[in-house]
């Protein structure tokens, strides 16, 4: 269910039948806010299982109500990042399956006629360098947004970091092997190409506009 793509050692395609039903419905134009949302939420929730198949566990000893007995928990504390508006609508469905996850914020946008990402907000908490840290984007379009995302989550001296994101185009996981090899993205769709004003063809639209309804 989960491959590398061809040429992008850094890219994984997550291709659950359940995820790409859920996909194809959050595509089409037809699907409203309040379905869009709980579409982008189920989606990560499942993506977030393939996300943490490699996490690394370690043993706890437990007491059930009859005897000690040997189990496992996650080694690393989960941060998460959602970027700006759209990455927050994909967080809720991932701490549904890691409640415990700490959250941190980066808001960014993209100047409608550069494409360049433009920072007005940036909340991480402490100790980025010992969490694996997940970065929450649906669209990967240029790869300006997530480039300048890792950036700053690097500056914590955060290493062990993945994307998560629903649709990606060619030229922002090129630049995303160019800039930041060492992070691996999971998508579930590599889709065709970007059109002339960034957006991804065939896409789903303005992923922030769709799930708050500023379109
Ligand atoms: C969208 C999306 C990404 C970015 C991707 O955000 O959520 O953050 O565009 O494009 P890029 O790869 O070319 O940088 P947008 O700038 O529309 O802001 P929003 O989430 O607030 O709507
Ligand atoms: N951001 C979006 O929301 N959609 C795109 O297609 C590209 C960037």
């Amino acid at each position: 269910m989960i491959r590398q793509f061809p040429g992008f050692p850094n890219v994984r395609l997550v291709s659950h039948p359940l995820i790409q039903q859920k996909l194809t419905t959050a595509r089409k134009k037809t699907t409203k806010n309040r379905e869009f949302r709980q579409l982008l939420n189920e989606i990560a929730g499942l993506m977030v299982y393939e996300l943490t198949s490699d996490s690394p566990t370690r043993q706890v000893e437990v007491e059930t109500p009859l005897q000690r007995t040997n189990g496992v928990e996650l080694a690393s504390e989960i941060i998460l990042v959602p970027i700006l508006r759209a990455g927050l609508g994909m967080t809720n469905g991932v701490l549904q399956l890691v409640p415990q996850a700490r959250v941190g914020h980066i808001g960014l946008y993209r100047d409608e006629e550069t494409l360049q990402p433009v920072t007005y907000y940036h909340k991480l908490p402490p100790n980025m360098d010992e969490a694996e840290v997940m970065v929450i984007d649906p669209m990967l379009a240029t790869g300006g947004s997530i480039t300048a995302a890792v950036t700053a989550i690097k500056q914590t001296g955060a290493r062990r970091i993945k994307m998560m994101c629903l649709v990606a185009a060619p030229e922002g996981m090129k630049r995303m092997l160019d800039d930041h090899a060492d992070v691996v993205v999971y998508t579930a769709a590599v889709d065709e190409r970007l059109n002339e004003r960034g957006y991804i063809l065939p896409g789903l639209g303005d992923a922030g506009d769709r799930l708050f309804g500023t379109e």
